[in-house]
């Protein structure tokens, strides 16, 4: 039995894309010394090779969030693990693995601009946009990819699958079985 279908995105063109949006945030952002917030666990190499080649100052937090709800009722964010650092005036860029409902991202954005800070802008590596139920602003999106279900490079299928190196669709036998 086949554990994927392909290989969506390769370790070489993540590689690229990562250096692409790390040059436009390091030039964005200059002189601000902003604070990127890793949502975890999924973004945490996304994160972590961003920061590598970004060059102009910048902090570090954690985050573990995760929403709750369906389409048709609106949902609520829960907050695991909050930010170890105050906000207030600071310029924020929320990293976040994939955009799928926008629901999580949504919730997320409102509740961290009622801490005052400068500014808050969201990057993604991955965006579905077919599957939007909430409108949320992507500031800055690696791959914009179709509704297929995939993991890798940070990304998950009950736990398992996040240290490949490259982005893979999941086969359907495998979460359907
Ligand atoms: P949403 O945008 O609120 O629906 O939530 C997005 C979250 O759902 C992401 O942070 C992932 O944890 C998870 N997710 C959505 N699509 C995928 C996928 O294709 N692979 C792995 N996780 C996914
Ligand atoms: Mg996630």
């Amino acid at each position: 039995m086949k554990e994927f279908d392909k290989v969506l995105i390769s370790k070489e063109d993540i590689e690229k894309k990562v250096k692409e949006i790390s040059e436009q945030i390091s030039e964005d952002y200059k002189g601000l010394n902003p604070l990127f917030v890793c949502i975890l666990k999924g973004s945490v190499f996304f994160t972590a090779d961003l920061l590598r080649n970004v060059t102009t100052p910048a902090q570090i937090d954690f985050m573990v969030v995760s929403s709750y709800g369906s389409s048709t009722v609106s949902s609520t964010l829960k907050v695991k693990k909050d930010l170890t650092v105050d906000i207030k005036d600071k310029h924020v860029i929320i990293v976040e693995d994939i955009i799928d409902s926008g629901n999580t991202l949504y919730l997320l954005k409102e509740m961290l601009l009622s801490r005052g800070p400068a500014s808050v802008k969201i990057c993604t590596l991955l965006d579905k946009p077919d599957r939007r139920v909430k409108e949320v602003k992507v500031d800055y999106c690696g791959f914009k990819i179709p509704d297929e279900f995939v993991v890798g490079y940070g990304l998950d299928y009950s736990e398992n699958y996040r240290t490949l190196p490259d982005i893979r669709v999941l086969s359907r036998s495998v979460y359907e079985k």
